[in-house]
């Protein structure tokens, strides 16, 4: 291999710090430098694209323009090192320390309980940060934009935001410095008798006590750095890597010669678009050249007709221009600006739009662009440039479809963008309707604009621009044409809809799909457009009064609004403390997360920010591209000979055996899924690993049947085990006595667990018999020590599992490591080095499943007055390919479907539908959020063929007295009603539905619904040996104790609860003591942190061991009551009293015999009850909402996992997978937790609440249910009974059929095949 040329030094600062970095490759990112090469594993990956914000740093560098330092926050993971010379980082270890001064902002977040697993965290600190360097006393509008590009999966974002809303303007959050009482304890919402309850808290924190913010303590900016921005280096700075030069002109002449001698080198700016698609294509490009030096192009004149703005301004710095521009000038001159400002507020998260170029966006061309059909419509006009000279291309359609003729010449660049003002009698508008309301790719996108003759209604120009709907941006030109000269009437709209559907035409197997949805948008933001414009022409008439203009009814101008971004508002409600515990006793207190603070400074160390171990290899993943195949060949050899490959792993080199017969970890001779995994590549680097699994040859030859769909599974019979039943009372008898019967179906799609840390493994071989070291992201270390064991045919007690803490699990961290867990064990027996195995996001959310979707069919017999007499629901799940915890999610869901509802006659039938889809597994309510949709949508059935409303319905048929079960354990319903009523109290349930009706009266286009859901969750695994758990707890001779316990840190807290037992037990204060880490060593044999019993199970056994310790100390403390700890137990290592413990806890006893159907399996019960209430809007089918919990939230209203007709997951990445974001919080959202339940079974009154939130996130689907169900009504609409989970944006607009609804073409779906298919 020849050596590459001598590069330039590449110099930039990190942290203050300066780095001069000999041989800066263009391919290495500055997230992989921070992490691998200065050791700074603060930053975090999670997904790659630039989708999550984990890696977010900030980056200062001197603006040539405004001769100031711009600070701005990026995501290091699509920012190439080279981008950065003469720039300054900032990454979370740089602004505080826990071992020096902790940031104001790192401090805060941890203790306002923002953190909870902590992956997302330093992204979050940094965001923030980056905002306060530019406001000091930001607004909550400029907060909320700030943190809209980082996801967190697990605390829903309030607490976040709390912390961040310490810093604003006016703190307006409920914990009211001032006054110390939340605003719903001060009126309004105040009946309830909760609020009034002295012994209630709802502080979480104490803002007095924070440190104040003190700008004078921020890093500078390096002198050295502020030197060379002022004497710019004119020189050309080239950097050679192995496959990619990067070559950065210092001055415009030198850009346009060398894009003269590489006119095929793309221009890299923001490499937002570059990066992804190189990624994703596996593209390279030989060199890329930089203008980033280049003053010319973030130049910004303003003129009188217009406004042009250099290409490489970032879209950041556009939307202030913009925004200036917007201040300065009368409304009439800035219809375009404002259109283009309204979605610069949308466009991804705030680091994509500091990074992205106005260049590189329009360059792009993105058939989803929210700019360019503004710019389209807005007549904008590209100034490029080349050796040759400049010329002017004007930005339409032609241009976006890249045709030859309206295209930039390969050796010329964009200069400039040249946006004109617009004029009296124009109107502009921009429209877009996503998954999500923020950082989320339109599905439609739009731009439109009309002239009309002056002061008539008479269309004098109109173009309407259209992204989403084909390849690139889409004119309609031939509609517009046809329009010219027609009056702005219902006429118009009418005919400007025709011709628009027929003109704007989508095929049924569009890519993207939603192909419906999509033509329903392209009318109904005509529609919007429409309004706007007579809206605005209204406001005109009164000052020249010469024409009429056609009405707008009040109760269409809701079509008008769109939903603003507003920061969510709520307490949460507590018991507080008896006043007579003792102040060291931190049981009942919110005490911060034990590891917050060293998430908040990223000094929390996870399974990958573990150092690289001496010959460590990388290992990456070879998968199945096929559904149902047999494996004619795999040829390794162009792999093997790569350079750093080490080795190709295979099923032939495992030594023990290969997982189960019918669950192999690695495919032998047939692959049942696309993303089973093969074979993995163990290379010296990722990237070399990265590269050779594109060079394995794998030959298949497709074998049938292939199954993905349920329907399909029924019809080939293909079940991966027994039907599951429980049946009471008589069923057939009670249908015939019933007044009505409705039959229904309930589709629930799955979920990805995304998990923000992916999956990953270290494994370590040791030198002496045969023993391994093994630190996994895990539930469950003690299932990848049995499974690596079986695997390598050596004993348990040679295998250690190490969990330090988990970036997240929600159950799909309870089974899968141990797979991924062997294979890199089986690598690492093999070459004698130790393994690290990092799961990119694509392969994690491929290879892993996630939540069983659900088909499920009802009956439901009842009389006029709403009682339910018979109920027979018969569901399926997708278990995918192989059993994995199917069988136990199908009979959870079969336990678990009666919820809270008392139905004498029943029948429940679940079965696991074999298919070739990944194997789903265990999520968060194992099958209890899928299954309970099916019960409550029978309940909404009942109320609509009744005409009584669901709570009604709900009230009548809920437990009441002490109960049994379907499956006959007894309980009582006691709690369930006392959190019934207290959420119809203090969400004023009756008089919100009262505001609801009156406003769906008012409204056509927007309707608001509301629903309130209760809950009976059962704790716990039906399975005995769950229930039980050992702690390990030592005491040292200078008094300080190590706890050791079952349990693993997921985020969810469990350590610092487990401290807070032995603090209590003990009566020692929490700083005595120290949890290092979950060791298979210390504590053996252990259940999966799972089923929300956790803290219950693990808590009894660290009190156990604590209680032991305790009572040995006694005499000892009896002898010297006045001695201190430190005494006592140097007393007791003299006189030989052991100091260490263990502890162990015998649980419940399930039992549960499926052949009667009758059993105890659960060892009690948690309730619940949740309000929401959504406002919808019927022609985007938008929805917001204002009462829920997140997870569930997104598992109901926006996850949604699409796949090809081949079995292929499409969304792969946070890109596509829409979890809730910042902006998606409730705008209101209050959490009361009922005073101590009393169970023998878990430790001081803990409730199992890990799981059952997931379920009253359903509350938001059934208001979006009740908000369609009123526009339905209003339209006439018959309801069909046929209810599908997420109710996306797509569902409510179709659901919500109107005129134009009706308007669109409809396919016929066996004519063609679809982009994606529904699986549930
Ligand atoms: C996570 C994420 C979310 C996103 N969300 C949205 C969204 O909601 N809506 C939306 O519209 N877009 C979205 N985008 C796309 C984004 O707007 C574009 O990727 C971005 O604007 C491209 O700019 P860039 O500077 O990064 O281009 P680069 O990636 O640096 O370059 C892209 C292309 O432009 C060319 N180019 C750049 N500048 C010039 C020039 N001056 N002259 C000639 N050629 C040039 C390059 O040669 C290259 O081919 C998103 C992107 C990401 C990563
Ligand atoms: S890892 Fe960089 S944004 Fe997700
Ligand atoms: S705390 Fe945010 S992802 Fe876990």
């Amino acid at each position: 291999m020849s050596c590459p040329p001598k590069s330039d030094d590449l110099v930039f600062f990190v942290n203050g710090r300066k780095v001069i970095e000999r041989n800066a490759d263009p391919e290495v990112t500055l997230l992989n430098f921070l992490r691998k090469n200065l050791r700074l594993t603060g930053t975090k990956y999670a997904c790659g694209r630039g989708g999550c914000g984990a890696c977010t740093v900030m980056v200062s560098k001197h603006d040539p323009v405004s001769a100031k330092i711009r600070h701005f926050s990026i995501t290091a993971c699509l920012v190439p090192i080279c981008s950065l010379y003469g720039a300054a980082v900032t990454t979370v270890e740089g602004i505080g320390s826990i071992n020096t001064r902790l940031h104001p902002v790192q401090e805060r977040i941890a203790r306002s309980h923002g953190t909870q697993c902590g992956f997302c965290t330093p992204g979050m600190v940094m965001s923030m940060y980056t905002l306060l360097r530019n406001h000091l006393q930001p607004s909550e509008e400029q907060l909320m934009e700030a943190l809209g590009g980082n996801l967190c999966r697990c605390t829903g974002y309030r607490p976040i935001l709390a912390s961040g809303r310490t810093f604003c303007v006016e703190s307006t959050d409920c914990q009211k410095k001032r006054t110390g009482k939340c605003c719903l304890d001060l009126g309004g919402n105040d009946s309830s008798s909760l609020s009034r309850e002295s012994d209630i808290c709802t502080d979480l924190f104490v803002e007095e006590e924070f440190q104040p913010l003190d700008p004078t303590q921020e890093l500078i900016f390096p002198p050295e750095l502020l030197r060379m921005a002022k004497n710019p280096e004119k020189q050309t700075l080239t950097f050679h890597g192995e496959r990619v030069t990067w070559i950065s002109p210092g001055t415009l002449k030198d850009l346009l010669e060398l894009k003269a001698k590489h006119p095929e080198a793309p221009l890299i700016l923001g490499n937002t678009s570059l990066g992804p698609a190189m990624k994703s294509q596996g593209r390279v490009h030989p060199i890329l050249l930089s203008p980033a030096r280049i003053s010319e192009l973030s130049m910004v004149f303003k003129t009188s007709d217009g406004l042009t703005i250099g290409a490489g301004c970032s879209l950041a710095q556009v939307k202030d221009i913009l925004a200036e521009q917007v201040s300065e000038l009368p409304e009439e001159k800035t219809q375009t600006y404002r259109a283009l400002l309204k979605h610069l507020k949308s466009l991804a998260g705030q680091q994509i739009r500091n990074m992205a170029s106005l260049g590189g966006h329009v360059i792009s061309r993105h058939c989803y662009s929210d700019l360019n059909p503004i710019l389209v419509v807005g007549n904008a006009t590209l100034n490029v440039i080349s050796e040759e000279g400049t010329r002017q291309i004007p930005l339409n359609d032609h241009f976006l479809a890249g045709l030859a003729s309206a295209d930039l010449k390969p050796e010329e660049i964009l200069e400039s963008v040249y946006i004109p003002h617009s004029q009296k009698w124009e109107f502009v508008s921009a429209f877009r309707q996503a998954q999500c309301q923020q950082n989320a790719l339109a599905d439609v996108s739009a731009g439109m604009r009309v002239i009309l003759e002056e002061a008539t209604d008479t269309i004098k120009e109109l173009s309407l621009s259209y992204g989403g709907v084909g390849e690139s941006t889409i004119g309609a030109h031939k509609s517009c044409q046809q329009l010219i000269g027609r009056p702005w009437n219902e006429p118009m709209l009418e005919e400007a809809c025709r011709l628009l559907l027929e003109e704007v035409s989508l095929p049924g197997w569009a890519p993207g799909g939603r192909v419906e949805f999509k033509r329903t948008l392209v009318v109904s933001f005509f529609f919007k457009f429409y309004l706007e414009v007579l809206q605005e022409l209204k406001k005109l008439v009164k000052v020249s009064d010469s024409h009429h203009y056609p009405e707008i009814s009040d109760r269409f101008l809701s079509a008008l609004e769109d939903f603003p971004v507003t920061g969510p508002r709520g307490v949460q409600r507590y018991q507080s403390v008896d006043s007579h515990q003792s102040l060291q006793d931190p049981v009942g207190r919110p005490i911060m997360h034990l590891s917050g603070l060293k998430h908040a400074t990223g000094e929390a160390i996870f399974c990958d920010d573990i150092p690289m171990v001496d010959r460590e290899l990388f290992m990456v993943l070879v998968t199945s591209t096929k559904a149902h195949a047999k494996i004619i060949s795999i040829d390794l050899s162009e792999a093997l000979e790569l350079p750093g490959v080490v080795d190709v792993i295979t099923a032939e080199d495992i030594p023990g055996t290969n997982g189960a017969e019918d669950d192999k970890l690695l495919a032998v001779d047939e692959v049942l899924c696309v993303g089973q995994i093969i074979c993995a590549v163990v290379a010296e680097t990722d990237v070399q690993a990265k590269r050779a699994i594109e060079k394995i040859k794998i030959t298949y030859k497709d074998l049938e049947p292939i199954i993905f769909t349920i329907n399909d599974a029924i019809k080939h019979n293909s079940f991966l085990c027994p039907e599951k039943k429980l049946e009471q009372g008589n069923i057939e008898e009670a249908f015939e006595k019933v007044d009505q019967i409705v039959e229904g179906e309930v589709h629930v799609g799955g979920q990805e667990h995304f998990y923000m840390e992916t999956q990953r493994v270290i494994v370590i071989p040791k030198a002496e018999d045969k023993e391994l070291d093994i630190y996994v992201s895990t539930q469950d270390p003690a299932h990848v020590q049995k499974t690596v064991s079986s695997t390598l045919n050596i004993p348990i007690n040679r295998i250690t599992c190490h969990v330090k803490r988990v970036g997240g699990g929600f159950g799909g961290k309870v089974g899968r490591p141990a797979v991924f867990g062997a294979i890199a064990a089986v690598g690492a027996i093999k070459t004698g080095r130790p393994i690290r195995l990092v799961l990119d996001r694509e392969d994690d959310m491929l290879i892993t499943g996630g939540r069983h979707p659900l088909f499920g069919k009802y009956k439901v017999g009842f009389m006029n007055n709403g009682r339910i007499k018979a109920l027979d629901i018969e569901c399926f799940i997708n278990g995918g390919c192989t059993l994995d915890d199917s069988e136990q999610v199908t009979e959870f869901l079969i336990l678990k479907l009666e919820n809270a509802y008392k139905i004498r006659n029943l029948r429940f039938r679940g079965r696991a539908c074999m298919t070739n889809l990944p194997s789903n597994t265990a999520f968060r309510g194992f099958g209890f959020p899928q299954g309970t949709l099916i019960t409550e949508s029978c309940i909404t059935a009942v109320a609509a063929k009744c005409g009584l409303l669901p709570e009604e319905i709900r009230e009548k048929n809920m437990y009441k007295t002490i109960d049994k079960t379907i499956y006959k354990q007894a309980f009582s319903p006691e709690t369930l009603i006392r959190c019934w009523n207290e959420c119809l109290d203090k969400s004023s349930f009756h008089s919100r539905r009262i505001q609801v009706e009156e406003f769906n009266k008012k409204n056509y286009w927007k309707k608001k619904g509301i629903a309130i859901i209760p809950m009976k969750f059962s704790v716990g695994f039906a399975a005995t040996s769950y229930h039980q758990a050992a702690a390990l707890v030592h005491i040292y001779t200078d008094g300080s104790v190590l706890v050791t316990h079952g349990g693993n840190e997921l985020g969810q807290g469990i350590h610092t609860k487990m401290l807070q037992v032995a603090s209590r037990e003990l009566k020692l204060p929490m700083s005595y003591m120290h949890i290092c880490e979950t060791s298979t060593a210390t504590v053996p044999n252990t259940i999966a942190t799972a089923a929300s019993i956790g803290s219950d199970v693990n808590g009894k056994a660290v009190q156990n061991a604590c209680q032991i310790l305790l009572k040995r100390l006694e005499p000892i403390i009896k002898k010297n009551p006045g001695g201190t700890w430190e005494d006592w137990i140097e007393a007791a290592f003299e006189q030989r009293i052991s100091l260490s413990a263990t502890g162990y806890f015998r649980g419940y006893k399930a039992d549960m015999d499926w052949e009667k159907g009758e059993g105890d399996p659960f060892p009690y019960y948690v309730y619940g009850a949740a309000c929401s209430e959504v406002e919808i809007d019927c022609l985007t089918g938008a929805h917001k909402v204002e009462g829920s919990f997140i997870q569930g939230m997104g598992l109901y209203t926006t996850e949604e996992l699409k796949y090809s007709p081949e079995g292929v997951l499409y969304s792969r990445g946070p890109d596509e997978y829409k979890i809730p974001t910042i902006t998606d919080v409730p705008e209101e959202f209050n959490v009361s937790l009922l005073p101590s339940s009393q169970t023998p079974l878990t430790i001081y009154s803990s409730k199992g609440l890990g799981e059952s939130g997931m379920f009253l996130g359903s509350s938001v689907f059934f208001a979006i249910t009740d908000a369609v169900a009123a526009a339905c009504k209003e339209r006439d609409i018959v309801e069909d009974f046929i209810v599908k989970s997420p109710a996306t944006p797509e569902q409510v607009r179709m659901a919500c059929a109107d005129r134009f609804t009706e308007m669109i073409p409809r396919d016929d779906p066996q004519t063609f095949k679809p982009w994606s298919i529904p699986i549930a």
